[in-house]
């Protein structure tokens, strides 16, 4: 079966010379749940958005659930990452003068697909009977949940997800991993992760390292301690 993300030799330069991705090729299967590291600048935001159709590389092929995004029109992307992804964003911001079941019924209102109902992921994220909460008087934590419940309710093939516990503390940021984790393992979906913590990238299959834009390391994520180390490893190598 084709890989869900499927990234080959993806290139991204920006004007004046800035090469924020060199030649990376990545393939993440369904059910497999990537964290992405590595120093500020290396390029991870980049990685994610070119992974996801918000960014287009200038060089390479990037395919998404079986579509070649890197020949597809502004409006084509849309409606794949309409009907294939979610995004766990903290610029993904929630629109919180609205309710939390407005908030996570969006994509519907968009036109993406109903696979699951409101009140279904209102439930698996631990929000059940907070649907008529204003999104304003929620906590961090309480809010990150509603994101997930967001990116969840379309049964995305993949999840994207930029730094989704920075904010939280750890307590809470578990219950967020826990719930990208049963993504991966109960409904089957690529979650790829960008992330600067080593707890939070212990949660992952595959750990995935990035260096000045290109890919210096790739393979199973060994626990926290051992991350920290190696992300030690290719930070010294950028100083
Ligand atoms: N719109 C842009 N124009 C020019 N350069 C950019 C642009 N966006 C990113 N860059 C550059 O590309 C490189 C990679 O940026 P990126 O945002 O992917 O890093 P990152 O690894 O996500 O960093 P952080 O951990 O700080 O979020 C950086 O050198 C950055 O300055
Ligand atoms: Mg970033």
């Amino acid at each position: 079966m084709e890989s869900v993300i499927s990234m080959t030799s993806v290139s991204r330069r920006y004007p004046r010379g800035v090469v924020a991705l060199r030649d990376v090729s990545l393939d993440v299967p369904a059910g497999q749940f990537v964290a992405v590291m590595g120093a500020t600048g290396s390029g991870k935001s980049t990685l994610l958005h070119c992974a996801a159709g918000l960014d287009l590389p200038t060089g390479g092929q990037v395919r998404l659930a079986g579509h070649d995004l890197t020949t597809m029109g502004e409006a084509q992307r849309t409606r794949l990452r309409r009907d294939h992804a979610g995004f766990v964003f903290q610029a993904y911001n929630l629109l919180s003068e609205l309710s939390v079941r407005q908030n996570v019924a969006l994509p519907f209102r968009l036109g993406g697909p109903r696979r699951h109902t409101v009140d279904e992921v209102l439930a698996q994220v631990g929000l059940a009977g907070f649907g008529k909460r204003p999104v304003g008087e929620l906590s961090g934590g309480q809010r990150q949940r509603v994101a997930i419940a967001r990116a969840l309710v379309t049964a995305p093939a993949v999840v994207f997800a930029d730094e989704p516990t920075g904010a939280l503390d750890p307590t809470t940021g578990g219950r967020i991993l826990a719930l990208l984790r049963a993504a991966a393992d109960r409904d089957g979906a690529a979650v790829l992760m960008v992330t600067h913590d080593p707890a939070a990238a212990a949660w992952s299959d595959r750990l995935v390292l990035l260096h000045d834009g290109e890919i210096a390391h790739d393979g199973p994520a060994p626990a926290a301690a051992e991350i920290a180390d190696r992300l030690r490893g290719v930070s010294a190598v950028a100083a």
